[in-house]
């Protein structure tokens, strides 16, 4: 990306905002032990709000957009956004609960163990992303969830992009396939960056990650890079012409809390591709960044 007017332009993360309460343990409860826990808080979550939150504070100008609670009980979480300095302007309120996760975090292994709850919340549509300038983004990324209107919106901006005066003034667009449960098969040619979970790769019957962006390279639209991250074993990257990447995990010296460790992953990955970093040095930002992440509670003083 050249240093032109793409610069001041933000990155736009549309997905989910959640409320997590965090109960952070020694141990794992077995069922039905009634526990102590040795902090619990809440914390705003959601693989969109927790990316924009990292991208933000890497110094990126970003934005999140989705529906949102206007309740008083959702005040908390959108002020968090604020607080990191993610743009919020074009929010769609709601009159619904705010989706919310449990999420136990045992402080011996940093796994979390998480049990949300959607609660009716109503998605965010194709015809309020409709209302959006796209003139102010260079890049955006969607959650995958609610696909069928996250097609629609990928449309929006395929139209845009055609009609675009300049090349710079092209968006970029990526996505995640993280919850099998999504049937996001129909978005993967769409993007020209694609995020795929462990979770996912598994489901597709992939055994690591170099085999899930190989085999997804196969699938993708021309010009797509492909990325997977796999836990403790790092992450693997794969270029539109097929070069192949593998970065190790960065083990922090404790792994505390693993919470959004993809999310942090994929903002990272983001932020050094806006930066114009090649594919091998966005996949290190975004194990080592998320590393940090694993080694800490929260989000908070995340740095390249
Ligand atoms: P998710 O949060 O979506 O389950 P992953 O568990 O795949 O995501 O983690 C994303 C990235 O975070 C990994 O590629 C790795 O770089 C880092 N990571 C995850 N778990 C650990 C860990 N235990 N130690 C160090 N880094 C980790
Ligand atoms: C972490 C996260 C949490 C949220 C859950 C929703 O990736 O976004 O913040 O509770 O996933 O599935």
């Amino acid at each position: 990306m050249s240093a032109t007017g793409k610069q001041r332009k933000r990155v736009l993360m549309v997905g989910l905002l959640c409320q997590d309460i965090l109960n952070l343990v020694h141990h794992y409860p077995a069922e039905d032990e009634d526990v102590r826990c040795v902090d619990q808080f809440w914390q705003k979550g959601g693989n969109a709000a927790n990316s924009a939150c990292v991208l933000s504070s890497l110094g990126e100008s970003t934005e999140y957009l989705g529906a949102v609670s206007s309740r008083a009980e959702a005040s908390s979480a959108l002020q968090e956004l604020r607080d990191f300095s993610v743009l919020t302007e074009h929010v769609v309120y709601s009159d619904c609960p705010i989706p919310t996760s449990c999420v136990i975090i045992n402080m011996q292994t940093g796994s979390r163990t998480i049990v949300h709850g959607h609660r009716n919340m109503a998605e965010l549509t194709a015809e309020d992303f409709s209302n959006l300038d796209l003139h102010q983004y260079k890049w955006i990324h969607f959650e995958g969830r609610n696909t069928a209107e996250v097609c629609k919106m990928m449309g929006i901006v395929e139209e845009y992009n055609n009609n675009v005066a300049t090349p710079d003034d092209v968006i970029i667009l990526s996505t995640e396939c993280e919850k099998p449960k999504y049937k996001m098969g129909h978005l993967i040619p769409k993007v020209d960056v694609l995020f795929v979970s462990k979770e996912y790769a598994e489901s597709c019957g992939f055994c690591n990650a170099e085999e899930t962006v190989t085999k997804l390279l196969q699938r993708v639209k021309k010009g797509c890079t492909v990325l997977c991250a796999w836990g403790d074993q790092g992450a693997d990257g794969i270029t539109s012409g097929g070069t192949h990447y593998h970065c190790q995990a960065f083990a922090p010296e404790k792994v505390v809390d693993t919470l959004g460790a993809g999310d942090t992953f994929n903002a990272s990955v983001i932020w050094g591709l806006c930066r114009g970093t090649g594919l091998e040095e966005a996949l290190r930002l975004g194990c080592r960044i998320a590393g940090q992440k694993c080694g800490q509670v929260g989000y908070k003083n995340l740095h390249s």
